[in-house]
């Protein structure tokens, strides 16, 4: 593990220069004086309250832990008040806060990740826009910034802080069942120790790339995991870097195997956020997308993420009785069977821009034997988008090769297939005999839906192209 540390630490030293210069400049940020409060006009407050910002020297001057607790309902979806506990009893402030109603408790990492994070306002927003709900964003910069070691020292104070805070709403007659945290990064961690606190017994947890380093072997008391919450969900984009690379939830979303994601920069010329970050901000991006519930974003379960990719992991079936699990607010994750399994590991592709959904398209490939080894490029057109392509490599003993590819389009707009002998340059080779490619969509119900071509000769100077002639039902 050195060297994942080796390379994180200069990373993160990086960041708190970034907290440092942008936390400095400006004086509306609110600082934990409640005034805004005491307006007498609560529906249009002069001033909306935001997330702090903190700088270094604040950080070193405050003493104790504060917590600050934002509200956003239906009522005040564009200007967020500050909620304390005397908020229950202040007769003007009464009206937004309503204990029927489920309430979203959104709860933000480690702060040197960008220092007031852009994506909470949207997040509010997206969650209101699905439930009539109180949405609750936690403030907890001051125990959020600065040395990631210190953060992890704390978040367990945060989370006992917030349990005393939910006790509060508790008195006041919200449900700990109506009760849905959102935490992103090491927020998700601290939301997995409120659970704890109140021994499994909220609602659910939503963990947005839970946090790796440093929890990855820690006990699951300390951890997030599926005995926090009734329902326990998370979805994993950077695992291979800032977010944990085990399953801590009942259910676990990884996406595009839960390392890498398309469309973020490999390069380390790129941008700090390309490079860096975009992998783990994702996973909230992801769930953005799914609260705006342009499409679905289903996953597989499966062993690993190579299985999956190799087409063995094709419906939900056995696991799930048929419905597979899907991002966003469908009460468990749309799973519907009981008891709910623990840690089960799912799998989906993604493209690389909102709203992120892909059709899994699954290739079947099956060739007779060859006596050399080669290669075929396999392009799918599709109209108005760009095609999909995948190499295989063949291997003489092995007859049948299957493969899961994303596609933006479903398989009833796959127009046109072409294979290509890209193989073979520097020695002769017969033809390759292809029994029978075909093409399915995910998950795959029947046999019958299936694309196929059988028997196709192809020769090393000529692509092969079949145009397929279909319609998509319409419903
Ligand atoms: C803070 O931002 C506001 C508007 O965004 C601006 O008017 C004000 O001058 C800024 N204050 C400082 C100290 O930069
Ligand atoms: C809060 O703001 C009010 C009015 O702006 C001011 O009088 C008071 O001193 C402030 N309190 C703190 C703790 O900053
Ligand atoms: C309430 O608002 C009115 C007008 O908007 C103002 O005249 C009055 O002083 C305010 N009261 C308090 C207590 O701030
Ligand atoms: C409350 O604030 C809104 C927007 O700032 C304003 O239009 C309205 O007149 C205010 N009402 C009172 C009573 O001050
Ligand atoms: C609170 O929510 C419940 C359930 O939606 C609704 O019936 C009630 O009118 C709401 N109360 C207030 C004060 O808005
Ligand atoms: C979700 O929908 C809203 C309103 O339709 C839109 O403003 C927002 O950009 C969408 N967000 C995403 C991530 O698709």
């Amino acid at each position: 593990m050195a060297w994942i540390w080796n390379s994180v630490l200069p990373l993160l030293a990086i960041f708190m220069i970034c907290v440092c210069s942008t936390a400095a400049g400006n004086s509306t940020v609110f600082r934990g004086n409640s005034s805004v409060l005491r307006k007498n006009n609560t529906t249009h407050p002069a001033e909306c309250a935001d997330l702090s910002t903190v700088t270094w020297s604040e950080f070193q001057q405050s003493a104790g832990l504060q917590v600050l607790y934002l509200l956003l309902t239906r009522s005040n979806m564009d200007c967020a008040t500050v909620f304390t506990k005397e908020s229950f009893s202040d007769p003007l402030q009464r009206s937004s806060f309503n204990s029927s109603l489920p309430t979203k408790i959104i709860i933000h990492g480690y702060r040197a990740l960008g220092s007031k994070p852009s994506w909470v306002k949207a997040l509010a927003q997206g969650l209101l826009r699905s439930v009539d709900a109180n949405v609750l964003v936690v403030d907890w910069v001051y125990r959020a910034s600065f040395a990631y070691t210190w953060v992890v020292e704390n978040y367990k104070e945060v989370a006992v802080q917030i349990s005393i805070f939910i006790n509060e709403l508790v008195s006041h007659g919200s449900k700990l069942e109506s009760l849905h945290f959102i935490g992103v990064s090491l927020g998700a961690h601290v939301a997995g120790f409120v659970g704890t606190l109140f021994e499994g017994k909220v609602g659910r947890i939503t963990g947005l790339d839970p946090a790796g380093p440093m929890f990855k072997r820690k006990d699951r008391y300390d951890r997030l995991d599926p005995t926090d919450a009734l329902f326990v969900e998370a979805i994993h984009t950077d695992s291979d870097y800032f977010g944990i690379s085990i399953p801590v939830g009942h259910v676990d979303f990884f996406l595009n195997g839960g390392m890498d994601q398309t469309g973020c920069a490999r390069s380390q010329f790129a941008s700090m956020y390309g490079y860096v970050i975009c992998d783990h901000m994702r996973a909230v991006h992801v769930y953005l997308s799914a609260l705006n519930a342009s499409c679905p974003l289903i996953g597989f379960p499966c062993s690993s993420y190579e299985n999956f990719l190799s087409g063995q992991c094709v419906d939900c079936q056995r696991t799930f009785r048929g419905t597979c699990p899907q991002i966003g607010l469908l009460e468990n994750s749309g799973i519907t069977i009981s008891p709910v399994p623990h840690e089960e590991k799912v799998f989906l592709l993604t493209s690389s821009s909102a709203p992120f959904c892909a059709h899994h398209i699954l290739l079947e490939l099956e060739v007779r034997p060859l006596e050399k080894t080669a290669e075929v490029e396999v392009t799918l057109g599709t109209l108005g988008h760009p095609d999909i392509q995948h190499s295989l490599r063949l291997h003489t003993k092995e007859m049948v090769y299957r493969r899961v590819m994303a596609s933006r389009v479903p398989l009833c707009e796959i127009a046109t297939i072409k294979i290509k002998n890209t193989g073979a340059l520097f020695y002769r080779q017969g033809d390759i005999h292809i029994v029978s490619v075909c093409l399915s969509e995910l998950p795959k119900t029947s046999p019958k839906n299936a694309l196929c071509v059988m028997n196709i000769y192809l020769g090393r100077r000529y692509p092969w192209s079949h145009d397929f002639v279909q319609l998509c039902e319409t419903n």
